[in-house]
């Protein structure tokens, strides 16, 4: 006899983990858009300290470390939220916002937790196609907003498709969405994208009280293993309707210790998005080489199209060979790889193990 599970379980896709992890030989990881650097030596030391007070609970409000992300974006405490990853601050504004009858609206291919909201709460996901250039269609999402719109999502740098828009038209945009309705700018990798500073977009929260913008410490701050990421909104609203639907102490104490220390250190952030942006050029460079067709990257990764060749086989080639990138099937839009730039080393075993794969 099975379980009797909520209708919502049969509706929540699986979120496509990427694998390896029980390999024996590490393989070259560039599945997961991770920083290929190890977490600075005194952010390893915040968390050492704060290994000595495991026998307490963390602090529920994460004050330190909203006080100090209030410091460095110039954002009132009050308006930060924090979460277990940002993917957390997804699932909760989610549930906050989204019941049968809402709708929630955002770009395809996009993050892939997005179709969880809207699964998770019953209301309906309208998504809108990407331009040519594999960037949002901002323009075609306005189209989109309806009465019963109550949160749009936009992807900036675009995982999977590692594009971005500018700031101007993102503007627009958000001056064009009704105040009722929450935007949340996904921002995960915004740091390495040349577009413009990527401390440009937090002018917009002042304008608008509905808009929040979702950034993590797992990407530039290299931080994925603790899971904490945050989101600068324009209003309270949304961080106090968080808090209501979330468990207490969410964010473990070493996490906050380690985001909090990594602030200290925007030098060592500035010299690793160097290291990756030059990455992404010498990368875009050797895959045009190989004839093939990177969209513009503005991120941690690119995204290209395998023409006629099989996905499945590709991944299986490259794995083969030991190096785990991701395959478009699991994130919107099959024949495609996405591809983390990893350190100068991987991505040169990657180009090789490519070369020969194809
Ligand atoms: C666009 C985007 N947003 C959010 C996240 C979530 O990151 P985290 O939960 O580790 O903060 C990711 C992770 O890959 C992402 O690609």
């Amino acid at each position: 006899m099975s379980l009797e599970f909520s209708a919502r379980i049969a509706r929540i896709p699986s979120y496509p983990v990427a694998g390896g992890y029980a390999a024996e030989a590490p393989p070259v990881r560039l599945a997961s858009n991770e920083s290929p650097f190890p977490p600075l030596p005194p952010v390893r030391e915040a968390v050492e300290r704060a290994l000595q007070t495991l026998n307490r609970y963390p602090d529920p409000s994460n004050s330190l470390l909203r006080k100090r992300l209030s410091e460095r974006y110039e954002v009132p405490s009050s308006r930060i939220a924090i979460g277990n990853g940002s993917c957390d601050i997804l699932l909760a504004a989610g549930e906050a916002l989204l019941e049968p009858g809402a709708e929630v609206l955002y770009a395809w291919p996009s993050f892939s937790v997005y179709p969880h909201l809207s699964a998770a709460s019953g209301a309906r996901a309208v998504t809108v196609a990407l331009d040519e250039h594999e960037r949002h269609d901002l323009e075609a999402m306005l189209s989109e907003i309806t009465v019963a719109t109550r949160l749009v999502l936009v992807c900036n740098p675009n995982n999977p498709t590692s594009t971005a828009v500018p700031l101007a038209q993102l503007a627009d945009f958000v001056a064009e969405v009704p105040p009722q309705v929450c935007v949340i700018v996904d921002e995960a990798y915004c740091e390495f994208s040349t577009l413009e500073d990527p401390d440009a977009s937090i002018e917009l929260l002042d304008r608008h009280p509905n808009l929040a913008l979702l950034r993590t410490f797992s990407k530039v701050h290299g931080l994925c293993g603790l899971r904490v990421g945050f989101a600068l909104c324009g209003s309270e609203e949304l961080p106090l309707a968080l808090e209501k639907v979330r468990q207490p102490f969410f964010c473990n104490a070493l996490a906050q210790a380690a985001a909090t220390e990594a602030l200290s250190h925007q030098d060592a952030v500035i010299d690793r998005v160097a290291a990756t942006v030059a990455e992404r050029i010498s990368m875009d460079e050797r895959l045009r080489a190989l004839e093939l067709e990177p969209a513009e990257s503005q991120a941690n990764f690119c995204w290209f199209s395998l023409g006629e060749r099989e996905e499945l086989q590709v991944l299986r080639d490259l794995e083969h060979r030991g190096v785990l990138v991701r395959g478009g099937s699991a994130l919107g839009r099959e024949g495609n790889l996405r591809v983390t730039y990893g350190s100068s080393r991987e991505n040169e075993l990657f180009l090789t193990a490519l070369a020969e794969v194809l």
